[in-house]
């Protein structure tokens, strides 16, 4: 049955320029959005840029520009990153753009309206990096300047602020992350270890401050700085940053216009996000939500931090690697490959080229690239290039067949619970079946003593091409068009659906050409 399905990445600060971590969470993404479109679900993917807050304010003031127009020219790398990258998304918001502030406005004066943001103020450490507090147990100290655990130095600040009453939702959230699966009002926070350590930091503050539970109420604006979304009614205040950018989820849904076309998207499924930020996408943004009475989306998956060969990317070791030359040395595909093969969603790893070599090497040119050129390079000389007739599956045909037929659906599967390397090994898995196979049958020995076996066998492989072919467009969507051409799969017939109707028998097939290039490990 058809569904509506909404998949989100963070929004990526302006900052800074695009790196390889950037490119991850966006990519998961994308392929989360072509599955489920080729299952024929309607589809909103979503990404964009986060323009407020302090943190870009001093960006711009250190590269010399005005706000606005240091925002337009970063966001402008993200927005060319969504090409490069081959992202399906079907919106690109930008937080300083005019219908996001009139979503915070709206959300905000939804807030105020039910008495869940009050005026106070506000001091403590804020580390201008991560755009939030900490408590002073969570700092260390070095050379007299205090750092968060994430490194970044804070200061002390105090000023009136406005706050919303984080507390009174907190035990809500905590009986959402605990509700059944399947259950309508929960919150699936994922993978379950990140569920725990969100529900034992919730319980912690409970516990904590159980005598004085306004200590968990959320400072949510600012009056030290302006680049912001201006407080409805008290201008001298903007917005904190994060229940600015959090909003976009639902700017983009078209919020506040609840007869918005695309309103029927929300409660998003999931939103994607990196390990660092699940606390704000785990309490404060489902807490806002359901304090403007609106559902939290209902699931937040989040994914671990890449190391580069074996080190922390930082600004300092300038060691942040480049996408687009990336994709310039090895391609986009092998590089959406390998990000979501080498290392299981949720995990942290190590980006290596050598790594991605190996892989584009053995698994994609030699594996998937050798079995395509055998298979089509064999039907051109030995069946004039014309697809031989179906054939019933004996002996050795019907191991394959029965995993070929049973692949999507685990590929499905591994692809719902976000587990991608486990849905792309299913894949290959029956790829490597095929390369046993054919090296058994030896097709091309069999031109000589049975050409009705050879054209079977063929069949049965280019069945099994097909199959891998479809199932494996979302991670590798150009490629992957360019081997459908090569099996003479009409357009129209990609999805997953039409893998149960077989392609006509003499239906005459292109010439094959190589899918993958290798590269050179040392080159690497
Ligand atoms: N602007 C906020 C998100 C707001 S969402 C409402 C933000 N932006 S960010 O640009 O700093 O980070 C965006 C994403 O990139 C985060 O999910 C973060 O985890 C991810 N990554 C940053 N460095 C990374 C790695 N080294 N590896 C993997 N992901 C990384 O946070």
């Amino acid at each position: 049955m058809t569904q509506k399905r909404y998949v989100t990445t963070p929004i990526y600060y302006v900052n800074d320029k695009p790196h390889v971590g950037h490119a991850y969470t966006s990519v998961a993404a994308d392929v989360l959005a072509r599955w489920w479109r080729l299952q024929g679900h309607e589809v909103f993917f979503l990404t964009g840029t986060d323009e407020h807050g302090q943190k870009v304010e001093k960006a711009a003031r250190d590269a010399g520009m005005e706000p606005q127009a240091f925002t337009d020219q970063v966001s402008q790398h993200f927005r060319d990153l969504t090409a490069t990258l081959g992202l399906s998304n079907d919106d690109f918001i930008r937080t300083t753009e005019a219908r996001h502030k009139a979503a915070c406005s709206a959300l905000w004066e939804e807030l105020a309206r039910r008495a869940e943001i009050y005026l106070g103020h506000d001091e403590g450490w804020y580390a201008v990096r991560d755009e939030a507090f900490y408590g002073p147990d969570e700092l260390t100290e070095r050379d007299g300047v205090k750092y968060a655990p994430s490194g970044a130095p804070v200061e002390w600040v105090r000023e009136p602020s406005y706050f919303f009453r984080l507390s009174k939702w907190l035990p809500e959230l905590l009986r959402r992350f605990d509700l059944p699966e399947g259950h309508a009002e929960r919150i699936d926070v994922q993978p379950e270890a990140r569920r725990n350590e969100v529900r034992a930091f919730v319980q912690q503050g409970l516990k904590d401050f159980a005598d004085r539970p306004e200590k968990l109420d959320l400072s949510i604006s600012r009056t030290s700085f302006t680049w912001g979304v201006k407080v409805p009614g008290d201008p001298a205040h903007v917005m904190y940053v994060w229940l600015d950018a959090l909003t976009n989820y639902i700017t983009a849904a078209g919020y506040p216009d609840a007869n918005a076309e695309r309103w029927k998207f929300w409660p998003a499924s999931a939103h994607f996000v990196g390990k660092d930020i699940v606390r704000f996408h785990t309490i404060y943004w489902p807490a806002f939500l359901m304090a403007a009475g609106i559902s939290p989306a209902k699931r937040v998956f989040a994914h671990g931090w890449w190391t580069i060969e074996g080190q922390k990317m930082s600004k300092s070791l300038g060691n942040a690697i480049d996408p687009v030359a990336l994709v310039a040395d090895y391609g986009l595909d092998p590089l959406r490959y390998f990000l979501l093969r080498e290392v299981p969603f949720g995990a942290d790893g190590d980006f290596s080229r050598k790594a991605l070599a190996n892989r584009l090497n053995g698994e994609l040119a030699d594996a998937l690239g050798n079995l395509a050129n055998r298979t089509l390079s064999l039907i051109q000389r030995n069946c004039e290039g014309k697809l031989p007739a179906p054939a019933a599956a004996i002996g050795d045909d019907v191991a394959l067949l029965d995993a070929l037929a049973a692949m999507p659906g685990l590929v499905g599967k591994h692809v719902e619970d976000q587990a991608f390397h486990l849905a792309l090994e299913e894949v290959f898995r029956v790829v490597r079946a095929a390369n046993g196979y054919i090296t058994a049958q030896a097709p091309w020995a069999l031109k000589k003593t049975d050409v009705t076996r050879m054209e079977a066998v063929l069949r049965h492989l280019h069945s099994v091409l097909r199959g891998a072919a479809t199932a494996l467009q979302p991670f590798m969507p150009g490629t992957m068009a360019a081997l459908l051409d090569q099996l003479a799969v009409p357009e129209d017939s990609r999805d997953l659906a039409a893998l149960a109707t077989p392609l006509p028998t003499g239906t005459a097939l292109p010439p094959p050409s190589p899918l993958f290039r290798k590269i050179e490990i040392e080159a690497a």
